[in-house]
């Protein structure tokens, strides 16, 4: 076992899939959350989300005795020498960002030092706008412990790039580890923390202040939304040009090693838990500074408006929806998970709708959450078959590896009018368009793709 015990406050994505990776590699972790029901499921052996790895690494943990939680949080932090905090970090209604979970989880990790005599590191792993850990978690610990930052514990921050349904191997392998400190100290002790679990391969490693750290993490999320919102934009200029494509645009540009390959997958919009939230909470922020952040302004308005476009190529291909059966393929907001927040298969549900179209939906792990969101206006298919079957149009909303397996035969087997439209750039114009009515995103002119 490692020397060092960690806990973290909030078992949600990070905390949940950075604690079993950590036990993974011997170090002693105590798992702590608000919610005293997920504490019941996670320590049954259950991961509250669907994450690859995550719940087989969560059993093994518990069941070397290396994992364990309580509901009491001094208990975590008593038993440990450095508390990760890990909470949500949710909007607001007005896109502001709320704090109320790190303000409540810096009380209780506050009263639990004051009883403590060894040194004890706290670090902010959550999401937050530039200046909360200097000015609202310091000030809370050191409000509720009664002892001074510095003087018997230290706080970093130190933000976390995890992409869902890579969590773990992303855990296992980060591009780059960056350590915003309070002081030299609780610098040092992250930094050996991380040398310990990644050994030979840590990886480079920028220290630095909390607030640059902070704003790495708003700054990276940024980026990759306006590389996706820009290649987008691309698309839609494409989609006007016959013969014009954005794949080819993008493996052009991507080849500049200035711009790279990554981020640059044209398609129906991003969605997910971080991007919007994170893109709209620095906004709020910047403008409560009277600063404009006019790029990220329009990186939110593409996406805002993107998965319409897959009801506007529906309605290119067999005209109006109005009580037509209209297949949505894949709910979840990307691949390899059952989270639908902020998926763009929400909004096409939606337009469908309104459209008239009667909604079939299928996704191989969403279905679920779709229930709750859109009740009982949609059809659930039992299997991809049954979603496709007399429809007159499918829309491919998330690329999951069972549609990509489609060839242009299931589709006109199962469908009454075989139309698809690729709002992922998952199949080859040159073997669909001959065949039956297809579009994508991207693909001059209108998303249709033009004979060769
Ligand atoms: C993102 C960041 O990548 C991660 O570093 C951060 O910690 C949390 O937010 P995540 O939301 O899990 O991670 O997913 P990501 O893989 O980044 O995809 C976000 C959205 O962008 C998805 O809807 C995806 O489909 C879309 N996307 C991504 C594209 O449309 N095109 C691309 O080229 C890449």
């Amino acid at each position: 076992m490692k020397d060092k015990v960690l806990s973290f406050f909030g078992l949600g994505y990070v905390g949940l899939t950075s604690a079993v990776c950590l036990a993974s590699r011997g170090f002693k972790v105590i798992g702590f959350d608000a919610d005293p029901q997920k504490i019941e499921l996670i320590n049954s052996g259950k991961a509250p989300f669907y994450e690859p790895q995550v719940e087989e690494m969560l059993r093994e943990a518990i069941g070397s005795g290396l994992l364990s939680f309580t509901h009491n949080p001094s208990e975590a932090v008593g038993g440990s020498d450095i508390t990760f905090i890990t909470v949500g970090t949710p909007s607001n209604p007005d896109g502001s960002i709320n704090l109320e979970q790190i303000k409540s989880a810096s009380t209780q990790i506050g009263q639990a030092l004051r009883g403590k005599s060894e040194y004890h590191l706290v670090v902010v792993r959550s999401t937050v706008i530039p200046g909360t850990t200097e000015n609202i978690v310091k000030p809370t610990i050191e409000g509720y412990s009664g002892r001074k930052c510095g003087e018997g514990w230290g706080l970093c921050f130190n933000p976390e790039f995890l992409k869902e349904g890579s969590a773990v191997k992303d855990t296992f392998n980060p591009d780059r580890i960056v350590i915003g400190e309070f002081d030299r100290t609780s610098g040092e002790v992250l930094e050996e923390l991380y040398r310990g679990f990644y050994g030979d391969e840590m990886p480079r490693t920028i220290r630095t202040t909390l607030v640059n750290a902070e704003l790495v993490k708003y700054a990276n999320n940024a980026f990759l939304a306006m590389k996706v919102s820009f290649i987008n934009m691309i698309a839609n200029l494409c989609q006007e040009l016959p013969g014009a494509d954005v794949e080819v645009i993008a493996e052009g540009i991507g080849l500049d090693k200035r711009i790279g390959p990554l981020f640059l997958r044209a398609g129906a919009g991003w969605g997910g838990s971080c991007f919007r939230k994170d893109l709209e909470a620095i906004l709020d922020f910047a403008s409560k500074k009277r600063v404009e952040l006019p790029l990220i302004e329009a990186t939110l308005e593409i996406n805002n408006t993107q998965p319409y476009r897959m009801v506007d190529l529906a309605k290119g291909l067999i005209g109006d929806l109005i009580g037509k059966k209209v297949s949505v393929l894949g709910l979840a907001f990307k691949p390899d998970t059952d989270d639908m927040r902020d998926a763009v298969s929400i909004k096409v549900v939606e337009k469908l709708l309104e459209e008239g179209a009667r909604v079939a939906v299928y996704d191989p792990k969403a279905m679920g959450n779709a229930k709750k969101i859109f009740g009982d206006s949609v059809e659930y298919a039992g299997s991809l078959d049954d979603c496709l079957r007399d429809s007159s149009c499918a829309l491919i909303v998330t690329e999951w590896e069972v549609f990509k397996k489609l060839t242009p035969k299931d589709f006109i087997k199962l469908m009454k009018v075989p139309a698809v439209v690729d709002g992922r750039r998952i199949y080859k114009a040159e073997a669909f368009s001959p065949n039956l009515r297809f579009a994508a995103i991207g693909l001059g002119e209108r998303g249709t793709a033009i004979q060769r």
